[in-house]
């Protein structure tokens, strides 16, 4: 009280003395108890970059930044601290470390006449509401619960989106502000409120309740109290819904205009009953596991603009009636199990139709009149089909966008030049049976994919528009400078972030025009026939995350000059012909180094203890020499495994669409190559097999307690395998085999429940094979060549044994299922993961993919936001457009 009284005090002085000199006066002043609450706010939230600097009791809290105050009654009305943030290249991680955190307090009952509050995107941890004040209530009798100081409240709108780290056990504190029109409470963990839906339905006035990606699992099949009377928009994507459709959903008002559950598990058919909701006008269903037919009732939703019923189970046809939605601007019915023939009637009405996503798996089959004019013009466009030939309207449409046209073996027959060069945000002609030649062509779109067809020819050169340019497995031929010394880029003029020409038949140098391209953060050059030296102008590119240079015939030192490539993150020379000394300086911040199968000699330089990022560390087949390093332990990602838990991916965003090319690295673990890509962040590997290396294995190697895969085959090492090995409790894969190792092995190594793969064969180990564990699970080929060793699985007996006992077939039990682990699993999918699966779009996993979203969503502004999603482009798989 003290406090607030010499606050009034110091306050009224200061106005009063702007009132004297009388250079300025106030139309607006703050409200003490406004103010009072502002300050308490303040008190709870960690403030790192000085959003808040403003917030001085010298200074009116109406002039305090994000606040604002009614003109007439000087009561603050809103507070709008929404946190800014930037849309991520390499990283699903977003940067909030300038964003608000710490705790909200509000005492809702202090803000009287607040209306508006916005806190999304910030990083806070915590929610307080105050108690209800009994000051506030007093005339309430007693025994009454909070509920019914709600007239407290005249807060309208409540954006608390997108703090993703917020958890929030319990939503009752809403009764309290019953005011409430529009409440935003995307991707706060929620996960812990069963009765969410009670608590929301308490609001009369209720008309947008946006909560995606709350990790909501209940939605009430059916809810008498359901009640939301006003609703206009109920988004609850993305969250963990795995019933049918709600029957409390077809209650709702007539006059609700969005429904978006998409990203969800909802099972079933679409009911009959949908239609109550007579309104509607955008509906989004995607990524669920509806089935059964498309309902030919769609067709009478007359003001419908949006449809996405993408990525479930729909059989049948679609429905010519569909065709009746003349409303409509964007459909999307791609990812089903759609069959049937399409043609014009499909489309008689939609004269509005802006975007139409369709086909893929099975490919759709075209029957349209070759004379057919579509009374629309698409922006938009991705389909696959039956080929070979495009439908003739196709070419009536000349004011598309994107375009994306995949898995469909058609050629271009005229005018190829013309087509692959025009001018596009996307252009998207993957995996076709397109074999023109692209020497003569000026690419020109903002983000081109062409990969997996004949294309054949030089390179093509690209414009200044180009962002992107994926041309990988085609059979390009010629050098390299064909793209990269063209004239017009050596004023600096080039776009280029992302170039990917793998896979094909390119041969000559590396070029010295590098200078030109300083805007590259992926190179991909791997698996054609380049030859020569890396050009020191390489070292030019600062923005460089990615090289990848494997299977080439490239040769000589790796120039110093790279160490200038500040932001490398994955450097891949696997499978050339690289001599001298491994680089010392290789940027401290690099995730993967991959060297293996070169001619790289010398000794392992201890700076890579210096790497705390560094996740693959494969250096095998090389002529290393000298000692393990004795500094490993330093390396923090192998001894936390925390690294890099964001995904290796490059994230590009084109318009409302944001895309995801993902890196990956062919990597040898369990005795087989495997491609990793979508979970090649979650792979911890060190490989420095078929080397010369000598001395014994430091000690400290066998405290990396979070490496899943070491191999040190094919080396001199000596000495024993410390007790340590009991802490790598994360080790999938070891690899000692052929080296000059001795002892015995550690009885405690049963313990590393994980471990899939042991190979210990050609040391001098000697003793009993530490049995009653899967270590015994082993194959003896895992163990042979070791004369000492004896029990099974190999046939030796050991001295002491009886016959009967030990040499009982080791069977393989139940804890074969151990190896479920997570990781074990990753693996698996990053082996069935295509192998062409390079760029794709957008949100393998949740979290990420609302992340995202928040870039791309707005309350109001929701119309035809568009995010393509792609998980993998193995030819099995589908193509995932997911837009709302
Ligand atoms: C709630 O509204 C009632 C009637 O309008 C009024 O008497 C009471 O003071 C209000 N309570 C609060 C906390 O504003
Ligand atoms: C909905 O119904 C419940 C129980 O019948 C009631 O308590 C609540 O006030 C109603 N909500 C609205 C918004 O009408
Ligand atoms: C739907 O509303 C009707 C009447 O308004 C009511 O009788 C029925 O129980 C409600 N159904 C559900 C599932 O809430
Ligand atoms: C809708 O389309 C179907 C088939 O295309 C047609 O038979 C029906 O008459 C149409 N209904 C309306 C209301 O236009
Ligand atoms: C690779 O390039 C060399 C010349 O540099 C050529 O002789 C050889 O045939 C090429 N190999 C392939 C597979 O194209
Ligand atoms: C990993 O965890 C360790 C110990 O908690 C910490 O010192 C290190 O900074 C962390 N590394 C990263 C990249 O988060
Ligand atoms: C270890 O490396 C050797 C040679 O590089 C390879 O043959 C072996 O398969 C690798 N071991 C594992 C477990 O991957
Ligand atoms: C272990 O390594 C040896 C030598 O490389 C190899 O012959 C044997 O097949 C390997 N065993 C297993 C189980 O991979």
């Amino acid at each position: 009280m003290n406090t607030s009284l010499s606050q009034y005090a110091i306050i009224f002085a200061w106005l009063l003395m702007l009132n004297i000199v009388g250079t300025c006066s106030f139309n607006i002043h703050c409200n003490q108890k406004d103010k009072h609450a502002l300050l308490n706010f303040k008190q709870g939230v960690i403030d790192p970059s000085g959003v808040l600097s403003s917030w001085s009791t010298q200074q009116d809290c109406c002039q305090w930044k994000g606040v604002m105050c009614n003109n007439i009654t000087s009561r603050v009305t809103t507070l709008s601290l929404p946190c800014h943030t930037t849309l991520p290249t390499y990283t699903d991680k977003v940067d909030k470390s300038h964003c608000l955190t710490g705790s909200i307090h509000l005492s809702l009952v202090e803000f009287e006449f607040l209306n508006y509050l916005d806190l999304s995107n910030n990083d806070f941890l915590a929610i307080h509401f105050d108690p209800v004040d009994s000051q506030t209530c007093h005339n309430i009798s007693a025994d009454t619960t909070s509920r019914q100081c709600v007239n407290s409240s005249v807060l309208g709108y409540f954006d608390l989106s997108d703090n993703t780290n917020l958890i929030i056990d319990s939503l009752e504190w809403l009764s309290r502000i019953s005011s409430l029109d529009q409440l935003d409470l995307s991707a706060i963990d929620l996960h812990r409120e069963v009765d969410w839906l009670r608590s929301v339905t308490m609001l009369p006035s209720l008309s947008y309740l946006v909560m995606r990606g709350c990790q909501l699992e209940d939605l009430s099949p059916s809810l008498e109290y359901a009640n939301f009377t006003t609703l206009k928009l109920l988004d609850l994507s993305d969250n963990e819904f795995d019933s049918e459709l709600p029957k409390w959903l077809f209650n709702l008002s007539s006059g609700i205009t969005d429904v978006h559950l998409g990203s969800n598990s909802l099972r079933g058919q679409l009911p009959k009953a949908l239609l109550n909701l007579r309104h509607l006008e955008s509906l989004t269903l995607e990524h669920n596991k509806l089935n059964g037919p498309i309902p030919d009732w769609l067709g009478q939703f007359e003001l419908l603009q949006v449809l996405n019923l993408q990525e479930n189970m729909f059989s049948g046809s679609i429905p010519t009636n569909l065709g009746n939605l003349s409303s409509l601007i964007s459909l999307a019915v791609n990812a089903n199990q759609l069959t049937g023939v399409l043609s014009e009637r499909n489309f008689a009405k939609l004269s509005k139709l802006k975007v139409l996503i369709m086909g893929i798996s099975p490919p759709l089959i075209f029957d349209f009149d070759s004379h057919w004019v579509p009374p629309f013009q698409l922006e938009q466009l991705s389909f696959s089909f039956a080929g070979p030939n495009l439908p003739t309207w196709f070419y009536t449409q000349t004011s598309i966008d994107f375009l994306s046209i995949v898995y469909s073996s058609f050629q271009i027959e005229n005018e190829f030049h013309k087509f692959v060069s025009r001018r596009m945000i996307m252009l998207d002609l993957e995996s076709n049976s397109i074999d023109g030649d692209m020497s003569e062509v000026l690419l020109n779109s903002t983000f081109i994919i062409i990969s997996s067809n004949d294309l054949k020819g030089g390179l093509p050169r690209l414009s200044s528009n180009v962002v992107g340019a994926v041309l990988l497995n085609n059979s390009l031929s010629g050098s390299i400078s064909s793209l990269l010394c063209d004239h017009e880029m050596s004023s600096g003029k080039s776009n280029l972030k992302f170039l990917d020409i793998s896979l094909n038949n390119l041969s000559g140098g590396l070029t010295n025009c590098w200078k030109n391209w300083r805007t590259l953060m992926h190179i991909n050059l791997g698996s054609n026939n380049l030859t020569g030296q890396i050009p020191p102008s390489m070292g030019l590119l600062h923005n460089l995350t990615t090289l990848h240079l494997h299977q080439n015939k490239l040769y000589g030192e790796i120039p110093q000059s790279l160490r200038n490539c500040h932001s490398l993150l994955i450097f891949n020379v696997r499978e050339n012909n690289f001599s001298g000394n491994i680089p010392n300086w290789i940027v401290p911040s690099a995730v993967a180094i991959q060297l293996r199968s070169n001619q790289f000699s010398g000794t392992i330089p201890e700076q890579i203890c210096q790497m705390p990022s560094l996740i693959i560390f494969d250096f095998a087949d090389n002529n290393i020499s000298g000692h393990i390093p004795n500094c490993l332990h330093h390396m923090t990602s192998f001894v936390f495994n925390n690294a890099s838990k964001s995904k290796l991916t490059f994230y590009i965003a084109l318009g409302n669409i944001y895309y995801e090319c993902e890196d990956s690295l062919d990597l040898i673990t369990k005795g087989q190559g495997l491609h990793y890509n979508t979970n090649l962040h979650f792979v911890t590997l060190i490989d420095l097999s078929s080397n010369e290396l000598s001395g014994s294995i430091p000690p400290q190697m066998f405290n990396l307690v979070g490496l899943h895969s070491l191999n040190l085959s094919f080396n001199k090492l000596v000495g024993r395998i410390p007790e340590e090995i009991g802490n790598m409790k994360n080790l999938e894969s070891l690899d000692l085999s052929t080296n000059q190792l001795s002892g015995e092995i550690p009885e405690i190594m049963s313990k590393l429940t994980f471990l899939g793969y042991l190979n210990v064969s050609f040391n001098n180990f000697r003793g009993r094979i530490p049995s009653g564990t899967q270590l015994g699970g082993f194959n003896a080929s895992s163990y042979m060549g070791n004369p000492g060793l004896c029990g099974p699985p190999l046939t030796k007996y050991c001295p002491q044994d009886t016959k009967s006992e030990d040499m009982k077939p080791y069977s393989k039990d139940n804890d074969g299922s151990h190896f479920l682990s997570w990781f074990y699993i990753g693996l698996a999918s990053g082996f069935v993961t295509g192998f062409w699966g390079v760029c794709g779009t957008l949100f393998f996993n949740r979290k990420c993919r609302h992340a995202y979203f928040t870039f791309l969503y707005d309350l109001r502004d929701r119309f035809y936001v568009m995010i393509v999603t792609k998980r993998n482009l193995s030819p099995s798989s589908n193509k995932f457009l997911l837009w709302q």
